[in-house]
């Protein structure tokens, strides 16, 4: 599809384009994002621009992974991405990341919540999806707040789970279904 604007009351999200790619490069050499996300290390303006063509905007054409470049509405920089991918019969995951300039101020659960609720809208408004679901590395407790201010319902542990930069990590996966009560959040036994 074409890719969509979505839009809250402090943020606007669109699709990365290759003017981006600055922004893209300053967040994704963020330790925390190294950390927590599979982005090439090193990662310079090569790496920007295949990630905005050739997988973001290759994803909007093809239907296969829909990714949003979140923006303060009176800001053109794009200070992270919050992304639909890995769709099978009506589910999907949702990943984010975000530059640290953009962090403790509530910023991503919007973004997110905004992309779940166009996620479980039906058509033609939304996708119509049925679930969609988070993973994190196991010891991710900004991700899993995130996930949890969003109201995902913590599903289960999975032990060693992923290689990530040469160790094993457990994950942690929680999802939510297009019918759940999502403003009463569950607490999440993660400890
Ligand atoms: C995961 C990540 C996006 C979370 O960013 P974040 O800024 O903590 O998330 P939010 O935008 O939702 O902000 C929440 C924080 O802002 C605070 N906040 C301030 N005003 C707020 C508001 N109006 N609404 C909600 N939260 C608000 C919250 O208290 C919270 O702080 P806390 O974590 O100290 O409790 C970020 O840490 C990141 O990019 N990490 C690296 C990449 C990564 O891990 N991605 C996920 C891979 S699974």
């Amino acid at each position: 599809m074409q890719p969509v604007t979505l839009r809250t009351e402090r943020l606007v999200l669109s699709v990365p384009e290759l003017g981006d790619a600055d922004d893209v490069v300053a967040y994704a050499n963020d330790p925390d994002v190294i950390a927590s996300t599979p982005v090439p290390v090193p990662y310079g303006h090569a790496e920007a621009r295949y990630w905005i063509s050739d997988v973001v905007g290759a994803g909007w054409a093809a239907d296969t992974r829909y990714e949003f470049g979140i923006r303060r509405a009176d800001d053109l920089r794009l200070l992270g991405t919050v992304g639909l991918f890995a769709f099978a019969d009506g589910a999907a995951e949702i990943g984010y990341a975000m530059h640290p300039d953009g962090r403790g101020s509530g910023i991503m659960t919007e973004a997110a919540e905004r992309v779940l609720q166009w996620a479980f809208a039906g058509p033609p408004e939304g996708l119509g999806l049925v679930r969609v679901q988070w993973r994190a590395i196991a010891t991710n407790t900004a991700s899993a707040s995130v996930a949890q201010r969003l109201g995902l319902r913590f599903e289960g542990r999975t032990r060693s789970s992923v290689l990530h930069r040469g160790s094993r990590h457990d994950q942690l996966l929680a999802a939510a279904l297009h019918d759940d009560d999502r403003s009463a959040p569950m607490v999440w036994p993660t400890s």
